[in-house]
């Protein structure tokens, strides 16, 4: 086989590499946290929509500001994380992270 040959099979095989190198970049953002949003759409709003068993209902200040009175957001989070009373553990988003829950909880009483 001629040097000539051996670059011509090298080379696609290089441009390949870097393609896929940019495939896997893009892909890491698209995984990226969840928008709060979409974490309550996804997980939350089942309950906090229309207040089911009294869960504290989307903005709406008298049912959030006396639990952030009282407990404070950090206790919150880890309440909506360890879950508490009927509120069930990460509020049922077994994928999600901890600051998808914090960011759903910022979504929630957005605005309050
Ligand atoms: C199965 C119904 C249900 C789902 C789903 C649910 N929650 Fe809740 N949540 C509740 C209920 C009920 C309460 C009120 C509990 C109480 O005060 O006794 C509550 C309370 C909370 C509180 C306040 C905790 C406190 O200390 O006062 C936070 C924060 C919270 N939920 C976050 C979330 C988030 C974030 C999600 C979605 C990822 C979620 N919840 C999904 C039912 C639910």
């Amino acid at each position: 086989m001629s040097d000539e040959a051996i670059k011509e099979r090298i080379k696609p095989h290089g441009s390949l590499k870097m393609a896929g190198a940019e495939d896997a970049s893009a892909s890491a953002g698209a995984d990226g946290p969840r928008s709060g949003e979409t974490v309550y759409n996804n997980a939350c709003v089942a309950c906090h929509g229309a207040g089911v068993l009294g869960a504290p209902k989307l903005q709406v200040a008298a049912d959030w500001q006396p639990r952030i009175d009282e407990r404070g957001m950090e206790t919150l989070l880890q309440n909506a994380i360890n879950g508490y009373n009927a509120m069930p553990p990460m509020g049922t988003c077994g994928d999600c992270s901890e600051d998808e829950i914090q960011a759903a909880i910022d979504y929630m009483i957005e605005g309050i």
